[in-house]
C-alpha cells in the first residue's frame, strides 16, 4: 500500500506517495528525477549512491524512502550554488582530476564533504579510511584522495567557490 512521504531535499519541501519497499534512492532518482545520485551496486558496497541525510553521508540504498520521512537530503544536485558555482569540494575534484569516467564521483564529494565537516583537518590516512566505502574502477583513488584532502583545505579556509 503506497505511503505518503514528506521531506526536504535540496531545501525544497517534497511530498510523494511511496511503495514501503521503495528505497531513498528510487525516491530520489525515479519520482524527482535526480539522477546524480548513482546505483553502482547491489550489495551496499560502492557508495555511488551516497547522499546527506540531516547532514550526514549515507548509502541511500539502504535506507528506505519513508524512513528519511521529516528529514532533510541533500544531493549532488543540491551542492553547488544556485549560480552553478562549484562546491569548494568539486572545484577540487576537477581541479586535481579525481575523476575520470566520473560515475563514482557524486557519492565520492558526498562522503568527502561530510568527512571534512566531521573532520575538519584531514590527513591521507583519514582520508583513505573515510572513503572505504566507496569504489572508483578508474582512478587508482591517488588523485581522489589530493582532491579531498585540498577541497576540505578550501572548505576550512572558507574561500572563495571558485567560478565556473
Ligand atoms: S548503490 Fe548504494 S552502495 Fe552501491
Ligand atoms: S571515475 Fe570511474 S568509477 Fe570512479
Amino acid at each position: 500500500m503506497p505511503t505518503k512521504v514528506t521531506l526536504s531535499v535540496n531545501g525544497k519541501p517534497v511530498t510523494r506517495e511511496v511503495e514501503g519497499r521503495t528505497l531513498l534512492v528510487q525516491l530520489l532518482r525515479e519520482h524527482l528525477g535526480l539522477t546524480g545520485t548513482h546505483v553502482g551496486c547491489d550489495t551496499s558496497q560502492c557508495g555511488a549512491c551516497v547522499v546527506h541525510v540531516d547532514g550526514r553521508s549515507v548509502k541511500s540504498c539502504t535506507m528506505l524512502a519513508v524512513q528519511a520521512e521529516g528529514t532533510e537530503v541533500t544531493t549532488i544536485e543540491g551542492l553547488a550554488a544556485a549560480d552553478g558555482t562549484l562546491h569548494p569540494m568539486q572545484a577540487a575534484f576537477r581541479e586535481h582530476h579525481g575523476l575520470q569516467c566520473g560515475y563514482c564521483t557524486p557519492g565520492m564529494v558526498m562522503s568527502a564533504v561530510d568527512l571534512a565537516q566531521t573532520h575538519g583537518q584531514l590527513d591521507e590516512k583519514t582520508v583513505r579510511e573515510g572513503l572505504e566505502g566507496n569504489i572508483c574502477r578508474c582512478t587508482g583513488y591517488h588523485n581522489i584522495v589530493k582532491a579531498v584532502l585540498a577541497g576540505a583545505e578550501a572548505m576550512r579556509a572558507d574561500v572563495p567557490r571558485a567560478a565556473e
